[in-house]
């Protein structure tokens, strides 16, 4: 059993209407989607159009088709950014722990990056304003909503205080919204991107957790230079969006496909949430400490100091369960006394499965 870190339920994914929607766009638009798109005029508008809808709905975020870059997913946004963004020698800084294919990316263009801590209220914006006084930041990366991977959301005034130095010092505010719609208890807290009159955000979303993430389908929204300059560089790597996946999403947000899928999803991770909070706390309640996330697909545990958690992940590994362990979610990727566990993915009997091979798998506390 693999314990994910957070990712959706495929066997929840709205995969035959996706079908139905696929054969529609193919039997009536296929001169348009099956053919190069400078032989017919902005073919990927009606998706465009839908996300619009949508962000403006749903995040109030209020843009235009050309601030809108289609990508494969958020990970080729971020790509696309950065590639516009950083020379060899910036200086990136990031939330610790953090999401390591954005620092990965980051150092794979020559920046120095930067770690900057992550407590109950989000990134330590303090520490941000210390380091570029000290050197300039070029850009920030945050997942200001469900922090990657810890869960809590940026606080009103850490939200103030990162916007206006962003604004002041000329920081790029890269924001991953990566999974906007699972919040549960009270509506989403809007992004960044939609209180940024200085325009300093590059604000990232994906289709990864609203459909599913074998889809490839995410969306960088930023000013019009930025976006007409990612743009030219996503055609040196993919001349075009997928245009017939293009029409099949459109399709299915036009007959409120995903409205209604996105409902359901919520309900149901919702209840699996709270599912997997009563298990843990019954079945590991001095082993693992956690608070309960307001969104996101999983939970960030702090382990008992006596447990060394990579032993645990092994003896786990060797009952046939995988999970993370937080020195993944570090740069210098040292053992840390956390663990990931996603409650998405895995309904209520898998969740029993997974937690009592977790319980196996507990080693001997090493003596003091
Ligand atoms: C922080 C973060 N950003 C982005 C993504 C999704 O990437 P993509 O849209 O490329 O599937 C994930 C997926 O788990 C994530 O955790």
């Amino acid at each position: 059993v693999q314990w994910d870190f957070g990712v959706p339920d495929i066997r929840i994914a709205p995969a035959r209407a996706l079908g139905r929607a696929y054969g529609r766009v193919l039997r009536r638009h296929a001169a348009t989607v099956l053919a190069y798109d400078r032989y017919s005029d902005a073919p990927e508008a009606p998706l465009k159009a839908e996300l619009i809808a949508m962000l403006s709905m749903n995040r109030s975020l209020a843009i235009e088709p050309d601030e809108l870059v289609l990508t494969r997913g958020s990970q080729m946004g971020l790509y696309l950014i950065a590639r516009c963004l950083i020379r060899a020698g910036d200086l990136v800084a990031v939330e610790e722990p953090g999401y390591s294919p954005a620092a990965d990316l980051f150092r794979r263009l020559g920046a120095r990056v930067a770690p900057i801590a992550v407590d109950g209220a989000g990134i330590q914006v303090d520490a941000l304003a210390a380091l570029h006084a000290e050197r300039p930041v070029r850009a920030v990366f945050v997942t200001p909503h469900h922090q990657f991977p810890t869960t809590v959301t940026l606080s009103a005034s850490r939200r103030l205080a990162l916007m206006e130095l962003c604004a002041r010092a000329r920081i790029a505010l890269i924001e991953d919204d990566f999974d906007h719609e699972f919040h549960y208890d009270a509506r989403p807290v809007l992004p960044l991107a939609s209180v940024d009159s200085a325009r300093v955000v590059l604000y990232v979303g994906s289709l990864s957790k609203v459909v599913a993430p074998g889809l490839r389908l995410g969306y960088v929204v930023a000013p019009k230079p930025f976006a007409r300059q990612m743009e030219a560089l996503r055609r040196l790597i993919d001349i075009q969006p997928d245009l017939v996946q293009a029409g099949a999403v459109a399709e299915l947000f036009q007959d409120g496909e995903i409205p209604r899928h996105l409902r359901r999803a919520r309900r149901i991770y919702g209840a699996r949430r709270d599912h997997l909070a009563a298990l843990l706390r019954a079945r590991l309640g001095g082993v693992l400490e956690f608070e309960l996330p307001a969104g996101g697909l999983a939970f960030w545990c702090e382990v008992d100091p006596p447990i060394d958690v990579e032993e645990w992940a092994k003896r786990a590994q060797a009952l046939g369960l995988v999970f993370r362990t937080g020195r993944r979610f570090y740069l210098d990727q040292r053992p840390r006394p956390f663990v990931r566990l996603g409650f998405g993915r895995l309904d209520e009997r898998e969740q029993a499965q997974a937690v009592a091979r977790l319980v196996r798998a507990i080693p001997r506390q090493r003596s003091a």
